[in-house]
């Protein structure tokens, strides 16, 4: 018996050796360099569920992602308010439109909004008769918007304005291309409109020019005071205001969450310049806007505390509300006079979930949301942990916060990763921005972070720096290699997002981004379509996945199961090649029934390029995106071919009797929402 059996694992360990070296070298016809074997153990008695937000997004204020982004407002500076609450102020990006013999522009602190006085007044000189006779197109004042207003046939635009006059008005409201085209037009005749007078219309389009501007000229002379001048596509996303092909990248992403405002943009320079909720919400025309001193432009808060809750909820994501605790970079509020912003912060958590009959809630039903909106995460401040009252003041907001919404979560500014928090947290907060080699080991950063204290959220990474350029492959490799480590630690780990989400490409304040605009065209760069690779990871179940050679540390691997819509199950397994040679990997999944493999609806996806250093661009926007092909062989026992530099997921679909493997019930994914959009 016993040299039968000796013989038989002689055979058997001939046979597994032949067929690792046949397998090595013929998968796909590549020639790997090296063989590593991945074992996946998918039984029941190895996993951990995956937190529903586990993946989320960030959206900051910066780079013009919101203000001549995201927010589909095409009026840059509608109020006029820019140039200061005084006067003479700068009307810029508006721009005058004749000369100083036809009309003199000047600001005047005479409008009709308390907290935004300044308005536009024009002295029309000329007229269309009599001696000093006005140019056939009029005068008067343009907007280009934000670097050029995209305007497309066939679609209408909703134009809102306030004028005042001390006699009739005759203005043309028109919709002009770059080469002086006309591509709407409407007039405005009003007979009496001696005190402030809402105007509306709607434009449509007769022609498309990505680079248009909004004009308002008159040939009547006389004096025409403007304010509050809105111009709005009215296809946003389900009419709420978001830009729909920006709104549509980042809703593709299934993000569990979002923060917002920022990062910086919460915090300011100085104090005087930081966002606070109270500007930002009510009827648009009453905002006072406010110039953002870290990312150095002026905003006029269309984009407000309502607005980044609807969008939350328009991405079935949690919203995390990050407030301002009283620091600024260069100024702080001393904790023995901190009290008024711990009362605006509850009063902003009162705005998103009170009764509409409550003080704020009212405010919120008045704008069109009765029912409240479901925040459970606040954070307290950005990056201020260190600052000298941040503490102080941390402890006011995390007492009167719990006090009053014991259920909402709080997310401290302090690093509790490597020691524990001097203070009660229910998440800390973790950015990382470095090199492409650090990121990628920082996959091993949370493997000895607390299990029983606070949870980590990473609410920005991102490689930085020349290994990322304005978003490189590299970049985007090392990011998956650290999300893979996150994924691995789901159970010291709560939430992560790249930072920034948005660019747009004429105010590149930061690099690199994860979705790259102009007026008109996007682009997501490597780092965004890694992301893509992690969108069935919240609220699965993480394998265990174990590399049994791990050449030059090179390779990172994780693998999760999860449930579709139609209560398939999947496995999904990722592995990054960090290196420059290819890999011959050996897959061997167990714990699974036999045959419960599918090869119909299994595949590969593959992220890479030619050069490590590769972007994608406006020219070549796919360049660097993720490649499906159909696998070959499915089975327990599996080989594939990882191209050097690349980010390899392997989807494979289970046969529907082993459920016992797919995570909490109550998981729903939300792929089916997202069935008319270009994936892979
Ligand atoms: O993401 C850009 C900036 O980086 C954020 O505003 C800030 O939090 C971090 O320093």
């Amino acid at each position: 018996m016993g040299a039968i059996n000796l013989s038989k694992s002689v055979l058997l360990f001939f046979f597994v050796v032949l067929s690792a070296v046949y397998r090595s070298s013929s998968a796909t016809g590549v020639e790997a360099n090296q063989t590593v074997s991945l074992v996946i153990n998918a039984s029941e008695t190895s996993t951990k569920y995956i937190p529903k937000t586990l993946f989320g997004v960030f959206f900051e204020e910066i780079n013009h992602a919101g203000a001549g982004g995201l927010w589909a407002e095409l009026v840059n500076n509608r109020g006029f308010e820019a140039g200061g609450p005084n006067t003479p102020s700068n009307i810029a990006p508006w721009s005058v439109i004749g000369n100083e013999s036809s009309l003199i522009i000047s600001t005047e602190r005479s409008s009709r909004f308390d907290r935004n006085k300044i308005a536009l007044r024009m002295d029309v000189l000329c007229n269309h008769e009599g001696s000093n006779t006005c140019p056939p197109g009029g005068v008067g004042i343009y907007n280009p918007g934000f670097w050029g207003m995209n305007i497309e046939q066939g679609k209408t635009y909703k134009l809102v304005l306030y004028a005042r006059s001390l006699g009739p008005i005759n203005v043309s409201v028109s919709l002009t291309g770059s080469t002086g085209s006309t591509l709407a037009t409407a007039n405005i005749v009003e007979s009496d409109v001696s005190n402030w007078t809402k105007i509306e219309l709607t434009l449509q389009a007769k022609g498309t020019d990505a680079n248009s501007k909004l004009q308002l000229t008159t040939t009547r002379k006389g004096v025409v005071w403007f304010d509050q001048v809105s111009l709005m596509p009215t296809d946003t996303y389900k009419g709420h205001g978001f830009r729909k092909d920006l709104f549509e990248m980042v809703k593709n992403l299934k993000p569990g969450f979002i923060r917002f405002p920022g990062g910086c943009f919460v915090e300011g320079e100085w104090l005087r310049n930081a966002f606070r909720w109270k500007e930002t919400v009510g009827p648009w025309e009453e905002r006072p806007g406010h110039f953002g001193d870290v990312w150095h432009y002026w905003t006029d808060d269309g984009l407000g505390h309502f607005e980044f809750l609807q969008l939350a909820e328009d991405l079935e994501a949690e919203p995390i509300w990050v407030f301002n605790n009283g620091v600024s970079h260069n100024d702080e509020v001393d904790t023995s006079s901190i009290q008024p912003f711990v009362q605006e912060a509850l009063d902003g958590i009162e705005f998103a979930r009170g009764d509409a009959k409550s003080k704020w809630g009212s405010v919120r039903a008045a704008m069109g949301h009765p029912e409240p909106f479901d925040l459970k995460y606040v954070a307290v401040g950005n990056e201020d942990c260190g600052k000298k009252y941040y503490l102080g003041n941390y402890l006011e907001f995390y007492s009167a916060i719990q006090r009053e919404y014991p259920d909402i979560k709080l997310i401290s500014n302090c690093d509790g990763s490597s020691r524990p928090l001097d203070h009660p947290a229910h998440i800390y907060d973790y950015h990382i921005y470095s090199s492409a080699n650090n990121v990628f080991a920082a996959a091993q950063k949370f493997d000895r972070a607390s299990r029983t204290g606070p949870k980590a959220f990473v609410s920005e990474y991102a490689v930085h720096g020349s290994d990322a350029g304005t978003g490189s492959l590299l970049a985007a490799l090392a990011e998956a290699g650290f999300l893979i480590g996150l994924e691995k630690n789901c159970d010291a780990v709560e939430m992560a997002s790249y930072a920034p989400l948005f660019v747009n490409t004429n105010d590149r304040t930061w690099n690199p981004d994860a979705i790259v605009f102009d007026s008109s065209q996007m682009y997501g760069t490597p780092s965004y379509w890694m992301q893509h690779f992690f969108k069935e990871s919240n609220g699965a179940t993480l394998l265990n996945a174990t590399l049994q050679s791990n050449p030059s540390n090179s390779l990172i691997a994780s693998a999760i199961s999860w449930k579709d819509t139609d209560n398939k199950n999947h496995l999904k397994i990722k592995v990054v090649n960090f290196g420059s040679s290819s890999v011959a990997l050996q897959l061997s999944i167990q714990g699974l029934e036999v045959n419960s493999l599918q090869s119909f609806g299994s595949k590969k996806i593959e992220l890479t390029s030619a050069d490590v250093m590769d972007e994608n661009s406006f020219q070549v926007p796919n360049k660097v995106v993720p490649v499906s092909s159909e696998l070959d062989d499915v089975g327990e026992e599996m080989d594939v071919v990882l191209s050097p530099h690349s980010f390899t997921s392997i989807d494979l679909l289970i046969n529907s009797n082993n459920v016992g493997l797919v995570g909490p019930a109550s998981y729903v994914d939300k792929s089916s929402y997202y069935k008319d959009i270009k994936m892979y």
